[in-house]
Formats: C-alpha cells, sequence, structure tokens
C-alpha cells in the first residue's frame, strides 16, 4: 500500500478505535454502576424517603384535628421536636405568617417561599433551602382572631450524586488515554515499518558509497520504503557484478601477459635457437639444416596453436564469444563426431567406438561448432595420454529424465586421485615436464560447456583409465 494512502487509513482506524473502545467502555460503565450502586442505592434512597414521607404525614394525619392552641404547648412541640429531628426534617409553627416555633432556623425569604409554593395545591412540593431540597407538607389552621395558622413539616430529600458529570469526565479520559494509545501504536508502527528501515537503508548506502558491497540490503518496511530496498538492492548487485567484470578483466589481461611471456617463451626461444644455428653454420649438411627448419617449423605451429587456445581462452572467459545453439539430435551428432575422428585413430592404431544407450531420441540444443571443439580437446587428451598399444575409446551415451549424459572413455594411464580436481583449470598439467600442450584443453572444455549450462566432469583410476563425463539438459 502507498505510504500516503497506509498514514490516511491507519489515522482514520486509530480515530474510529478510540471512539469505538470509548463507546465500549461508557457502556461497561454505565452497566457497572448500575448493577454497583444503582439499584442499591435508588432501593435504599426509595425506603428512606418512603419511611419519611409516611412519618410525615402521620405527624400531619395527627396534626389536623388539633387546634392551633395545642401546637403553642411547649410539652407537643417537644414531642414534635423529637420527632420531626429523628426524621432529619424540619418544623415550623406560624402564626400570622410570623414563626412562632421552628425546630430549625431558616431566614424569612425562605419561609416566604415555602409558605408561596405550600399555598398553591398545583406547584411542587418541593423547596431549595440552604443548598438543600426539601418535601413540603402544610396544614392550615383556622383561628378565631384572625390570620391563619400554619405548619410546616420540611423532609430533606437527599440530592443524587451528579453521575452525568462522573460520566462525562470518564469518557473525556478514556477517549485521551486510548487515542494517545492508538496513537502511539500508530507512531510507533510508523517507525517499525518506514523509520527504522529508512535508517538501516542509509547505513547500506554509506557502506556502498565506501566501497563495501558485500552485505545485501534485506526487502523490508511499507510501501515505497520496500521498493526502495529493492531497487537499491539491485543497484548494488549491478555494481558488484560491474566491480567484478572489471576485475575479470584485470586478472584475464595479467593471465594473458604472464602465460604469453612464460609459456610461449619456451618454443619460441627453441625457434630461436634452431633458426640461429643455420644461420651460424650448425646445420651443415642440406638433411640437417631440413631437420632444424622442420623442427622450427612444428614449434612455430604449438606456438600459433597455443596462442590460438590462449586467445579462445580469454574470450570465452570474458563471455566475448556468441553461441549459435541448435536443436540437434544427440546421437547422430554424434556418429559424425566419430566419424571425424575415425581415420585419425586408425592411424594411430587405436580404436574409437560410439555405444548408443540412448532408448528414444534424445534433442540437445548446441553451439555445433564449439562442441566439437570441446570433443576434440578430450579426444586429443586420449589419444595423447592413452600410452598403450590396444588403446580403446568410446564414447557412450545415455539420459536420465532431464538430462543427456556423454562419457567418453578411455583405458589409459588415468589421473591420480589427488589431481583429479584440477584438471579443468587453466595451464594445469598433471606432468609439467613432459610438456605436450599447454593445459588449457580441458579449461576451454569446461568454459563451452558451462556456456551450454552443462556440467563436466572426471573418473579415473591410475593403470585403468579416465572417463570425462558431460550432461547436456534434454530438450
Ligand atoms: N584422458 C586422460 N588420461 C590421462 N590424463 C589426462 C587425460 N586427460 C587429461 N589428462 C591430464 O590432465 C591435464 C590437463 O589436460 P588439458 O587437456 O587441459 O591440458 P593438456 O592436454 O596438457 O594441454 P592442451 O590440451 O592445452 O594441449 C593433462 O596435462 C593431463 O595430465
Ligand atoms: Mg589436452
Amino acid at each position: 500500500m502507498h505510504l500516503t494512502k497506509r498514514f490516511f487509513t491507519m489515522n482514520a482506524l486509530a480515530v474510529l478505535l478510540s471512539v469505538g473502545l470509548t463507546v465500549l467502555a461508557v457502556i461497561i460503565f454505565v452497566a457497572a454502576y448500575t448493577k454497583v450502586f444503582g439499584r442499591e442505592a435508588e432501593t435504599k434512597e426509595f425506603q428512606k424517603a418512603f419511611e419519611v414521607r409516611a412519618a410525615i404525614s402521620e405527624i400531619k394525619r395527627e396534626a389536623q384535628p388539633l387546634k392551633f392552641e395545642q401546637l403553642l404547648d411547649t410539652k407537643f412541640q417537644q414531642e414534635l421536636a423529637n420527632r420531626i429531628n429523628a426524621l432529619d426534617a424540619s418544623a415550623i409553627i406560624l402564626k400570622n405568617r410570623e414563626v412562632v416555633y421552628a425546630t430549625q432556623n431558616f431566614n424569612r425569604i425562605d419561609i416566604e417561599r415555602s409558605l408561596m409554593l405550600s399555598d398553591n395545591e398545583a406547584t411542587r412540593d418541593e423547596v431549595e433551602l440552604a443548598g438543600k431540597t426539601y418535601m413540603i407538607t402544610r396544614v392550615d389552621y383556622k383561628v378565631p382572631a384572625g390570620d391563619p395558622g400554619v405548619l410546616l413539616l420540611l423532609a430533606p430529600i437527599k440530592l443524587k450524586t451528579n453521575v452525568f458529570m462522573v460520566l462525562g469526565i470518564f469518557t473525556v479520559s478514556v477517549f485521551t488515554v486510548v487515542f494517545l494509545l492508538t496513537n502511539f501504536w500508530v507512531s510507533y508502527r510508523f517507525s517499525r515499518g518506514i523509520i527504522s528501515p529508512i535508517s538501516r537503508l542509509k547505513a547500506a548506502a554509506n557502506k556502498i558509497s565506501e566501497g563495501d558491497l558485500s552485505q545485501g540490503i534485506a526487502e523490508e518496511g511499507e510501501g515505497e520504503v520496500r521498493e526502495l530496498c529493492r531497487t537499491l538492492e539491485l543497484m548494488r548487485i549491478k555494481l558488484k557484478e560491474s566491480v567484478y567484470m572489471q576485475q575479470k578483466y584485470d586478472d584475464n589481461r595479467k593471465f594473458l601477459v604472464s602465460s604469453i611471456s612464460h609459456d610461449l617463451k619456451t618454443p619460441v626461444t627453441s625457434i630461436k635457437g634452431y633458426i640461429e644455428g643455420i644461420i651460424d653454420g650448425v646445420a651443415k649438411t642440406p638433411e640437417k639444416m631440413d631437420e632444424y627448419l622442420e623442427t622450427a617449423r612444428s614449434k612455430a605451429i604449438l606456438v600459433n596453436a597455443m596462442i590460438d587456445d590462449l586467445l579462445l581462452y580469454s574470450k570465452l572467459d570474458l563471455n566475448q564469444l556468441p553461441y549459435h545453439f541448435e536443436k540437434s539430435d544427440l546421437a547422430s551428432y554424434f556418429e559424425d563426431c566419430v566419424a571425424d575422428h575415425k581415420y585419425e585413430y586408425e592411424k594411430a592404431n587405436l580404436s574409437l567406438s560410439l555405444i548408443n544407450e540412448l532408448n528414444e531420441p534424445v534433442k540437445v540444443l548446441i553451439d555445433r561448432e564449439r562442441l566439437k571443439r570441446v570433443i576434440q580437446n578430450i579426444l586429443d587428451n586420449a589419444m595423447t595420454y592413452v600410452e598403450k598399444a590396444d588403446g580403446k575409446i568410446e564414447i557412450i551415451l545415455r539420459e536420465t529424465r532431464t538430462s543427456a549424459i556423454i562419457e567418453i572413455k578411455d583405458n589409459g594411464k588415468g589421473i591420480p586421485e589427488n589431481k583429479l580436481p584440477h584438471i579443468f583449470e587453466r595451464f594445469y598439467q598433471v606432468d609439467p615436464s613432459r610438456k605436450i600442450g599447454s593445459g588449457l584443453g580441458l579449461a576451454i572444455a569446461k568454459q563451452i560447456i558451462e556456456g551450454h549450462e552443462g556440467k563436466i566432469w572426471a573418473k579415473s583410476a591410475v593403470g585403468e583409465g579416465t572417463q570425462i563425463m558431460i550432461s547436456l539438459k534434454k530438450f
């Protein structure tokens, strides 16, 4: 997902989550409050209020039939005060709107308000006095002398805690905490998905700029950051490849210079020696002269072949030679090969045969000319190193489920086990003192087979013979 989209989504999610969780918390709070306090508190309060109302009504009922003068009796007032105080209520006796007795002191305005509110049947029987809510009960008396007497009974109604305020504070607090937490989470996710990978990317880029291309860049982070990692890693691989290629070019150049100076020196020196022998008159007879010239010529041919091999190997090593792959039938290709070399082998008193163990025709994708060079080099070796009178070389064709296997087997002197892993290396020769070739034949064969995405390896037993194995993908 793109970063901008992700950023908005995550922020929206944080807000929605905060709102959702707050709503949930409020629901739980309300449910818990109702369960723990609500009902019980309400029942108790209701019960108490009911008892107070009942007691006040009782007092009212008892006071109603009395004469006003009886209310002025101190004994009655004492008894009234006891009952009223037990209910945590108040009683006021008024005559002519003047307080004649009160269990509690109220100011004039409060008393007037209570009288006014209780006068009218329609108005509420509740009044707020000195910050408390009271329920008013009133008994009126007719006094012969004029203005009426009144008994006011005021029972306090307990004020409920403001649940809504608590709920409000709770809601705001929960929202703030949840919002902060979700924001922290969003920031953490962002830092993990973007900022941390970018820091690591920066460190990797610094390393690359310092020339250290060895460490790979892991693909991590989100969206564009991930793409950036991938691009940078591709860049690192390309850079590493080009550095490797440059190194290879340098190595190759050094190799050519050193091998030319080393391996070509011997034959060139001997050519020079024979020619000087002729010039200096060492070869006195025409026969001797012919022999010198012939030797110099064969050495020159050898130098030429070596230079050809060197150039071919160098070009193959730098992937400078294009391949022309053709789909070919394996058996008929090797029949041609054997036919090409048969005469040469017969002349050398060696037998060369093809053994086809394929169940059905097998097709391979090969560069016919280059593969010929591989077979030529292997057969040349077999011919050179067989060193037996009854030299026998067999080309055996086999197949596996996915590959064609070509085995070129001789019954020659074989290769010691410790030397076997090196025979495909350039210039490697098991017996360097013999100086038959340049040691490039099998190295060239390996390059070409690898150019076909195939494999080449060898098996050998000293005194028994050598097998060079090639596997090519079936087509
Ligand atoms: N069929 C074989 N039997 C015994 N030894 C072998 C055989 N094929 C290769 N070798 C050994 O492996 C070495 C490397 O072979 P390679 O063909 O690369 O070089 P070379 O034959 O010495 O020189 P070049 O082929 O360049 O003329 C040889 O020097 C030889 O000692
Ligand atoms: Mg060879």
